[in-house]
Order: structure tokens, then C-alpha cells, then sequence
């Protein structure tokens, strides 16, 4: 898809050539700001109860009278507000994609365009047009809509533009989380994450580092390499590494979790929804995403991305509850529950990222479904001892419309991972299962800024919509270009 700026035409929207004209009216008095063919258009379809300006609502007009453009969609938001614009964006595009349009020009009226609401735009159409087809070739032929054009006055113009960059490099991001997540478990395997991230890799000038088995023992990485040990699948360590700036200047450092599959282990999982345990690597997906969105944009940051990538099964040589690991840190564990894996897999990514000397740390992962029950859908779990970087993190969230929501960690939530026969438990037990899923990570933290995303809740789709979001891309770009700068 192509996003470009388009002038607004002197003579008013209404000479606006395109396909389609997508036209966001912010609030309830934007009929006024019409042109008057479209405000004539507007009135009789309101007045015939067609159209309700409540937000949410949309019209498609066919041809509309002394209109250039063919068609018309008029889409209702509650005010000129990023996220508004967005939501009624994304309404429009609905309609616009199966019209069989090319290109669609997007004009706001009654409030004025700004960088947020251009890069809001840009997401909405990004994510109408996306459609997963790897293996489903019948799907519907893609859409035809190919070009979107932001209607911008003089005024907006470099506000837009600067808008469309960072939402087209987004855009991107997200398309490629969402992606290697939908596809599934027997395609998306440890190996092909790493084959994706050496594509990426050639695409953009990135260094890849794949460690396997071999030098994951090496390194001993005792706690990742427990989990693995019950999967045929080989596991796969891999290493990013985007340099826009200096060398002396230290990198952020993203931590994915990369269950390619997640059966629970012998502590294995009901039946129910467990083929959504295919999504338990959308952290991973996740960091690549932002990679690809950081090295398109050029950012004149140092950004690195750890994935430890391995399935999550029952079987001969899995481990069991009760079985002491050694992670790298040296630390050892008690596995009491084989279903708490990510955690296992991260602490080692966590102590190798100590050898980049990080600015901060940033993990991403699928982590618990008692986050999920914390705060449903909407907000990833945020969690740091960091008060600073939790400030940054939540508002990186709330600027990319991708929000999160800081959780505790006091040191009362230890307790819990006290265990007779390791340095710790891996669990906790049920109650506050997000934090305490935090505070074992802490232990692995210690020097360096961190910050953990449980992003259980916000990964993916569940329902008739099942499918992965690409969230968090949108926070972390936005994060790391802010911490960067
Ligand atoms: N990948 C799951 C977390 C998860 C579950 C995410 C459901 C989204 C939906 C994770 O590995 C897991 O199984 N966590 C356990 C932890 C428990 C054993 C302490 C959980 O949440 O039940
Ligand atoms: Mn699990
Ligand atoms: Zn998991």
C-alpha cells in the first residue's frame, strides 16, 4: 500500500480526484466545513436517516452530485482526536475495501489534521488491507485498494507528512508481527523466525546471529534449553542487531519471547483454544516488527533484538515438575509447573543481554493468562522497578494508540517463588500470577534498566476475528525512538 500527502485543492474538496473520498467528519457541527456539493449530499442523507452523526456511523455515497471523486464515504468521530479518527478511519476503509476502489483520498472536516491523527490513518488502512492467506491461497483476492491519499491544506502539510513516515514504517512493523503469529505452529517453527529475521536482515542491512543448540549449551543456558528439550524441533537463539548511531552509544535492548508453540509441557494445557498457543511467540514477532520499523525509518539509534525461539511440548525427555535447572545467571530454578516456560526461556535472554551494556531492557512476551484476566484486551500489562522507563513506556503506549498499564512489584509478591529445593520456584501460584511472573524476571535484571510487557491480552484476536494485532510494534517504535533521541 502506498501513503501519500495529497494538497487540498483551492477550489475545495469536492474537485478532490480519487476513487474514493473518505470523509472523516470530527464532531458534530463538521457538515459546516463542507463544500457545499458534499454539505447538500451530507444534509439530504442525514435528513432521509441514512446517516446518524453519532461516531461510528458510516455512509457510502455512489456518484454523488458536482462530486470529482466517484464515490463518497462520510465516517463519523467523536472528535478530531488521534484516536477517534482512527476508529472512524477504520470504518470507512470497511466499506472502501470492498468497493473495488484504488485509491482513496482521506480528508478530515471540522477539525484540523495533526502528526497522530495522519499516522492514525495510515494504521487503519494498513490493517484493513492486510489479509493472511500463506496457507489459505482461496482466500479473496486482495483488496484493490492500493493507494491512500492524506487531503492536506498548506497549514498540515508537514504535519502529515511526518505523520505518513512514521505510520508507514509502523505499518510495516505490524505487517510483519501480525504475520509470522498467524501462521502456524508447523510452518512457524524456531528456524523459520530465524530465516525471517536473516530476511530482515538482508532487506535492511541488519546483523543476524543464530546460535543453536550447540551454542546455547555453550553459553549455558540451562533454563532455556529445559524447555526445548522436550521438542524435536531444533531450538534457535537469534541475535539482531540495527546500528543508526555511534558504536559508543549504548543500544535498547528488545527481549522476545518465541514459543513457537506452547502445550504446556507435561503440565500440559485442556484442549480448549489451545491452537491459539501458536500466538505464544508474538512477543518474538513483535521485536522483529520493530526492527524492520526502526531500520526503515533509519533512526539514528542502536536497537538489538534477543529471541529465544523453541516449542513448549510433552514427551520422553521434556522436563518435569520438580526438576532443578541452572540458568546462565547461575541461579537455579525449580520448575513446578512446565507451563510457565516463557519465563524459563527469557531469564537466560535476559542475563546474555547484559553483554551489550544497555541503555534499557525491554522484554515482550505472551506471558500469563492472569494478565489476561488483570486487563482484558485493551491495555498490555507494563511492568519496572523503573519508575522513569515505566513513565516512558506508558506514554510511548499512549501516543502510538497501543496503550499499556503499569502494574506492581513490590517485594512482598516474592514470597511466592520461595522454593526448599532451588534458588526459586518458577511459579507462584494463582493469585496476582502476572506480577509474580514479573518479579522472577526481576531476579535476572539486575544491571541494567528494565522493563517488562505482558502482552497476553493484546497479541491477538480470540473469536470469529482470531488473529494476531502486531501489537506492541506501534509502543515500541514509538518508544525507542523517543528513548533514542
Ligand atoms: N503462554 C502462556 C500464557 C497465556 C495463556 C497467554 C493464555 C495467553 C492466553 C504461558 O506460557 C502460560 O502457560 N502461563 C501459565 C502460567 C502458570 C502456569 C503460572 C498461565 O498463565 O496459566
Ligand atoms: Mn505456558
Ligand atoms: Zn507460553
Amino acid at each position: 500500500m502506498d501513503f501519500r500527502l495529497l494538497h487540498a485543492p483551492p477550489s475545495g474538496l469536492s474537485n478532490v480526484v480519487a476513487d474514493a473520498l473518505v470523509v472523516v467528519l470530527c464532531g458534530e457541527h463538521a457538515a459546516t466545513a463542507l463544500p457545499k456539493a458534499l454539505a447538500a449530499a451530507l444534509d439530504d442523507a442525514v435528513k432521509h436517516g441514512d446517516l446518524q452523526l453519532k461516531a461510528g456511523k458510516s455512509l457510502y455515497l455512489h456518484r454523488p452530485a458536482d462530486v470529482k471523486a466517484s464515490r463518497v464515504v462520510f465516517t463519523v468521530a467523536k472528535d478530531a482526536g488521534a484516536a477517534a479518527v482512527r476508529s472512524a478511519a477504520a470504518a470507512a476503509f470497511g466499506q472502501v475495501r470492498v468497493l473495488g476502489a484504488k485509491h482513496a483520498a482521506v480528508a478530515l472536516a471540522g477539525g484540523a489534521w495533526r502528526e497522530a491523527s495522519a499516522e492514525a490513518v495510515v494504521a487503519a488502512a494498513a490493517d484493513a488491507a492486510y489479509l493472511y492467506r500463506y496457507t489459505k491461497p482461496s482466500a479473496p483476492a486482495a483488496p484493490a485498494l492500493a493507494r491512500v491519499s492524506l487531503v492536506a491544506d498548506k497549514a498540515h502539510v508537514a504535519a502529515v507528512q511526518h505523520g505518513i513516515t512514521l505510520g508507514r514504517a509502523i505499518a510495516s512493523g505490524v505487517a510483519v508481527a501480525r504475520e509470522c503469529a498467524n501462521r502456524p505452529a508447523n510452518h512457524a517453527t524456531p528456524s523459520f523466525l530465524a530465516s525471517q529475521a536473516r530476511q530482515l536482515g538482508r532487506d535492511l542491512g541488519l546483523k543476524v546471529d543464530v546460535l543453536d543448540r550447540r551454542a546455547v549449551e555453550k553459553l549455558g543456558m540451562g533454563a532455556f534449553l529445559a524447555v526445548a528439550q522436550g521438542s524435536h524441533e531444533p531450538l534457535r537463539f537469534i541475535v539482531v542487531r540495527y546500528e543508526g548511531a555511534p558504536k559508543s552509544k549504548p543500544p535498547v535492548v528488545l527481549v522476545g519471547k518465541g514459543i513457537t508453540f506452547d502445550t504446556g509441557g507435561i503440565s500440559i494445557k485442556p484442549a480448549a483454544e489451545m491452537d491459539e498457543m501458536k500466538f505464544d511467540m508474538g512477543g518474538a514477532a513483535s521485536v522483529l516488527g520493530t526492527l524492520r520499523a526502526i531500520a526503515q525509518l533509519q533512526a539514528k539509534v542502536n536497537l538489538v533484538g534477543l529471541i529465544p525461539a523453541t516449542e513448549n511440548m510433552p514427551g520422553g525427555r521434556a522436563i518435569k515438575p520438580g526438576d532443578v535447572v541452572k540458568s546462565m545467571s547461575g541461579q537455579t530454578i525449580e520448575v513446578l509447573n512446565t507451563d510457565a516456560e516463557g519465563r524459563l526461556i527469557l531469564c537466560d535472554a535476559l542475563t546474555y543481554a547484559e553483554r551489550f551494556r544497555p541503555a534499557a531492557v525491554v522484554d515482550i512476551a505472551t506471558l500469563t493468562g492472569a494478565c489476561v484476566i488483570a486487563l482484558g484486551h485493551h491495555r498490555s500489562g507494563l511492568f519496572s522497578p523503573d519508575d522513569a522507563l515505566a513513565g516512558e513506556l506508558q506514554k510511548a503506549g499512549e501516543a502510538a494508540l497501543d496503550p499499556c498499564w503499569r502494574m506492581p512489584l513490590d517485594d512482598e509478591y516474592d514470597e511466592a517463588l520461595k522454593s526448599n529445593f532451588a534458588d526459586m520456584a518458577n511459579v507462584g501460584g494463582r493469585p496476582g500470577g502476572s506480577i509474580t511472573a514479573a518479579m522472577f524476571l526481576k531476579k535476572f535484571t539486575g544491571k541494567y534498566r528494565w522493563a517488562h510487557l505482558d502482552i497476553a491480552g493484546t497479541a491477538w484476536k480470540r473469536g470469529a476475528a482470531k488473529g494476531a494485532t502486531g501489537r506492541p510494534v506501534p509502543l515500541l517504535v514509538h518508544f525507542v525512538l523517543q528513548h533514542g533521541a
